[in-house]
C-alpha cells in the first residue's frame, strides 16, 4: 500500500484537523510527522469542538491507529492534558495511540529558552507559540536533545539535569529569571511522563513499514503549513521543521517510493499567526470581516490571527514543492456576504511583476489582484458540489485552472458533516 499526505499550503491553520477526522474512516493508520504542541488541529461532530496539539486528528475513531512519529517532539505535560480529555469524553487513546522512540522531548527550559529568545528579538521576533518547538529541535540538530526512548533509560535523570544545565546557562547569559517559574514547570513535566510511560513506545519506521506491507493504509497528517517550512517558507519566519511532504519520509521512516496522493488543505482565504511576510494581508474592514466571521483567532495562543486574500504565487509553489495532486478547499462559507473576492495571480517586487514566491523576507511586495464576484449565499448547509453557487463553482475552476490540482473536497463548515466530497 501506498501512503498519502495530508498538509496544509499556506501558514497553517488550514483546516487541517477538520479533514483527517473526515478522511480517518478511509484509512487504517493516522500519523504525525512533525512539530508538536505549536499546532492546534480543531475538529466538530456532534455539537462538541475538539482541539489536539500533539495527538494525530484520526483518535476519535477508535479503531483506528494512531502515531506520532519521530518527527515530532512531544511536550509531556500537554500530551497529558490531552490525553486526560480524551479520557473524559470516554475514549481510552493507551488502545489506539502509540509514540515514536525517537520523538524527541520538549523540556521545560525549552519553552523558557523559546521566550528568552524571542524577548531578545525585540520587534524582529518570530512571533513563536512559545511551546519551546526552535530550542527542542536546536537540540535535536545539535546532537543533545533527549527522546521518548530516554525516558526508560537508567541515566534520565543525570541526563535530564545535564541538558537543564546547559540550558539555565544559556537563560542567565539572556538575563532570563525563570527561579519562580521552573520548579512548577518540573513537577508538571516529570509527572506526565508517567502518563506518557503508559503508552506503547514503538520504532515506527518497523511499524509503518509492516502496515504498508501488509496492505494497510496511512495518511500522514502534517501540521503547520507549507509557507512555515524550515527551508522553503518565509526564513527566519519560520518552525524549525520540514512540514512539506519531503518531511513525511523523514518523520516516519518511510521511503519516498511509498508515496501515493498528497492532499493540500487550502482555506479559501489565507490567514498568518506570528511575524513574517504576508503580502496579501488586508489592514481594513474586510479583514477585520474575514477575522470575525472566520473566527480567525489561533487554536494554540488564542491571537487573532492576520487575514487576506487567497494568494496563487504563494499557493502554486506550495503545490510545486509539495507535489499536490488534490486540494480541499476550506472556510468559503466565512465569505458568504461577500460582494467581491480578491485572489491575488502575481507579485509586483521592485516595479518588476514576478510570479515566484521571493526567498527574501525583506522584500517588498505587493500583491496583483483578480476580482471575482462573490456568491453571496449562505453555502453552509450545501450537500452536494452541484447545489453549489455558480460564482462559487467559477472561483474553484479558476483556482483549479492555475495550479493544476483537483479540488477535490469542499469544507463549507467547522462540521465533520459540513464536507462535500467531489
Ligand atoms: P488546522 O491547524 O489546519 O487544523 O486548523 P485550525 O483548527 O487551527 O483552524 C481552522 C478553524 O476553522 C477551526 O476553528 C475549524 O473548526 C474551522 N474550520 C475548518 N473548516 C472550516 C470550514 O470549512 N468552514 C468554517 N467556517 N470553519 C472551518
Ligand atoms: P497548525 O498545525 C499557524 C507559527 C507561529 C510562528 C511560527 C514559529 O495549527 O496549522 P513556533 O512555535 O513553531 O516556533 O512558531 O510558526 N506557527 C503556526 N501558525 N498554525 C500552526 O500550526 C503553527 N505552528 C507554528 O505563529 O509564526
Ligand atoms: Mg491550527
Amino acid at each position: 500500500m501506498k501512503i498519502d499526505i495530508l498538509l496544509g499550503l499556506q501558514w497553517g491553520d488550514e483546516g487541517k484537523g477538520k479533514i483527517v477526522d473526515v478522511m480517518t474512516p478511509r484509512y487504517d493508520v493516522i500519523a504525525r510527522f512533525q512539530g508538536g504542541p505549536n499546532a492546534g488541529h480543531s475538529l466538530e461532530f456532534n455539537g462538541i469542538k475538539h482541539v489536539l496539539h500533539i495527538i494525530p486528528s484520526g483518535i476519535f475513531h477508535r479503531e483506528k491507529i494512531n502515531i506520532i512519529g519521530n518527527g515530532v517532539v512531544i511536550d509531556p505535560a500537554i500530551f497529558e492534558e490531552e490525553i486526560n480529555a480524551l479520557v473524559k469524553m470516554g475514549l481510552d487513546p493507551t488502545s489506539n495511540l502509540l509514540i515514536s522512540k525517537k520523538a524527541h522531548l520538549i523540556l521545560p527550559t525549552h519553552k523558557l529558552l523559546d521566550a528568552a529568545q524571542e524577548a531578545k528579538k525585540g520587534k524582529n521576533k518570530i512571533g513563536s507559540t512559545l511551546k519551546g518547538i526552535g530550542p527542542t529541535y536546536t537540540d535535536k540538530t545539535a546532537r543533545h536533545g533527549m527522546r521518548v526512548v530516554d525516558i526508560l533509560a537508567p541515566d534520565f535523570t543525570e541526563r535530564y539535569n545535564a541538558l537543564t544545565a546547559s540550558h539555565k546557562e544559556m537563560l542567565k547569559m539572556y538575563d532570563f529569571d525563570y527561579s519562580e517559574v521552573l520548579p512548577k514547570m518540573e513537577l508538571n513535566f516529570l509527572n506526565a511522563l508517567n502518563t506518557l510511560k503508559k503508552f506503547k513506545f514503538i520504532d515506527n519506521e518497523y511499524e509503518l513499514n509492516d502496515y504498508l506491507n501488509n496492505e494497510k493504509s496511512v495518511l500522514a497528517e502534517g501540521a503547520q503549513g507549507t509557507l512555515l517550512d524550515l527551508e522553503f517558507g518565509s526564513y527566519p519566519f519560520v518552525t524549525s521543521s520540514n512540514t512539506i511532504a519531503a518531511g513525511a519520509f523523514a518523520g516516519l521512516g518511510l521511503a519516498p517510493s511509498h508515496i501515493g496522493k498528497v492532499i493540500g488543505i487550502v482555506k479559501a482565504y489565507c490567514t498568518r499567526v506570528g511575524s513574517g511576510p504576508f503580502p496579501t494581508e488586508l489592514f481594513d474592514e474586510t479583514g477585520e470581516t474575514l477575522r470575525k466571521q472566520g473566527n480567525e483567532f489561533g487554536a494554540t495562543t488564542g491571537r487573532p490571527r492576520r487575514c487576506g486574500w487567497l494568494d496563487l504565487v504563494a499557493l502554486k509553489y506550495a503545490i510545486m514543492i509539495n507535489g499536490v495532486n488534490e486540494i480541499a478547499l476550506t472556510k468559503a462559507d466565512v465569505m458568504s456576504n461577500f460582494e467581491t473576492i480578491n485572489i491575488c495571480t502575481a507579485y509586483k517586487v521592485n516595479d518588476e511583476i514576478t510570479s515566484r514566491f521571493p526567498t527574501d523576507s525583506n522584500a517588498v511586495i505587493e500583491p496583483v489582484l483578480t476580482s471575482f464576484k462573490g456568491w453571496q449565499q449562505d453555502i453552509s448547509n450545501i450537500k452536494t458540489y452541484d447545489e453549489l453557487p455558480v460564482e462559487f463553482k467559477m472561483y474553484i475552476q479558476y483556482i483549479e485552472k492555475e495550479t493544476g490540482a483537483k479540488v477535490s473536497i469542499v469544507s463549507v463548515g467547522p462540521d465533520r458533516e459540513a464536507t462535500i466530497f467531489r
